[in-house]
């Protein structure tokens, strides 16, 4: 009988969980303390800068919690696959998560994920990787928090130009470069290189393209590249511009292997400024990096997210300022 009783105890515990997690935004309530849940889902955990984002992310929700308030976060790593993206937001809105906060892996799939949101009445806020499409985050509850990418571009460029030779380590009167590119899924590898050269274009310096390839925002990729760039062009390179750090991490070791001195022959860029690139940057192994503000944009995402729990709205796009970083 006993056994019994338990048994009937634990189902109707178990069923009103259900409930409260199924009506979406408005916690799971016990002896007075709200739990919200939160699903995460990152492109892929082997990444420098995203794990300083999500462990912000993580950091910022336990920094905001309350005796009555708590957040339950739970950061999913799709591996770089959209299909398994897909699948970890269909198993956030079957627990009954209460906001969503996604960085795609493909940011052309975001009207699919949008929908599902959408669907299951749940908030979304990308992070990182901006959807573009025209009619983007078709729902009222979604928008994107982020940096403008041409931003970063702009200041790459700039940081070469306004060395005393503008970028012309060699100085034949033309700045010679080779660019190292991410994955161009993210709208950041596009505009960064595009805008980098820009920047020096529009100060009418005069410029030779010798390489461009995609390091996929990895070292050991970005050290590969500049390489076998180095092996190719020799002397003739001015300047390595890389879409991040992680990439120009891997940059500077291959510099280093082809005897070349960053600036006094050859100029290094990077995009983000991880905290051994502004190092490198202080005693000079690295020309320049861009902040790409981490923490900036992991809290301005929480806020959002919480906005969103409140019923509150948000901007669609949400942005947040990249400053140039140099010794
Ligand atoms: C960062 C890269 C990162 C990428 C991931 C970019 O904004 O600069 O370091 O790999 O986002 O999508």
């Amino acid at each position: 009988m006993k056994k019994l009783i338990a048994l009937a105890l634990v189902a109707i515990l178990a069923f009103s969980a259900g409930c409260s997690g199924s009506s979406g935004g408005k916690g799971v309530t016990k002896d007075g303390v709200t739990t919200y849940r939160v699903g995460v889902s990152i492109y892929k955990f082997d990444d420098n800068f995203m794990t300083l984002y999500r462990n912000e992310i993580q950091s910022y929700f336990k920094s905001l919690e309350t005796a009555t308030v708590k957040y339950q976060v739970n950061v999913q790593d799709a591996k770089n696959d959209m299909a398994e993206q897909a699948n970890q937001v269909d198993s956030f809105l079957a627990q009954g998560v209460d906001v969503l906060i996604i960085n795609l892996v493909q940011s052309s799939s975001e009207a699919t994920i949008t929908a599902k949101a959408k669907n299951a009445k749940v908030p979304v806020v990308y992070i990182n990787r901006e959807p573009m499409e025209a009619n983007a985050m078709d729902y009222e509850s979604a928008c994107y928090v982020g940096a403008d990418a041409k931003q970063s571009g702009t200041y790459q460029g700039e940081i070469i130009a306004e060395l005393p030779n503008k970028g012309d380590a060699d100085g034949d009167g033309t700045v010679r470069y080779v660019m190292i590119m991410g994955d161009p899924e993210n709208v950041d590898a596009q505009y960064r290189t595009e805008y980098s050269v820009k920047a020096l274009v529009d100060k009418g310096i005069a410029v030779e393209e010798l390489f461009k390839q995609r390091g996929d925002w990895d070292q050991a990729k970005g050290q590969e590249l500049a390489a076998s760039a180095l092996a190719q062009f020799g002397a003739s390179v001015d300047v390595v511009f890389c879409n991040n750090d992680g990439m120009a991490l891997g940059a500077a070791q291959a510099i280093a292997s082809a005897n070349r001195t960053v600036g006094k022959d050859i100029y290094l860029v990077g995009v983000d400024a991880l905290d051994e690139v502004v190092e490198m940057v202080k005693n000079g192994t690295m020309t320049g990096t861009v902040l790409n503000d981490h923490i900036g944009q992991s809290h301005t995402a929480v806020d959002a997210a919480i906005k969103y729990i409140n019923s509150q709205t948000n901007d669609k796009r949400i942005m947040v300022n990249y400053q140039k970083v140099v010794a």
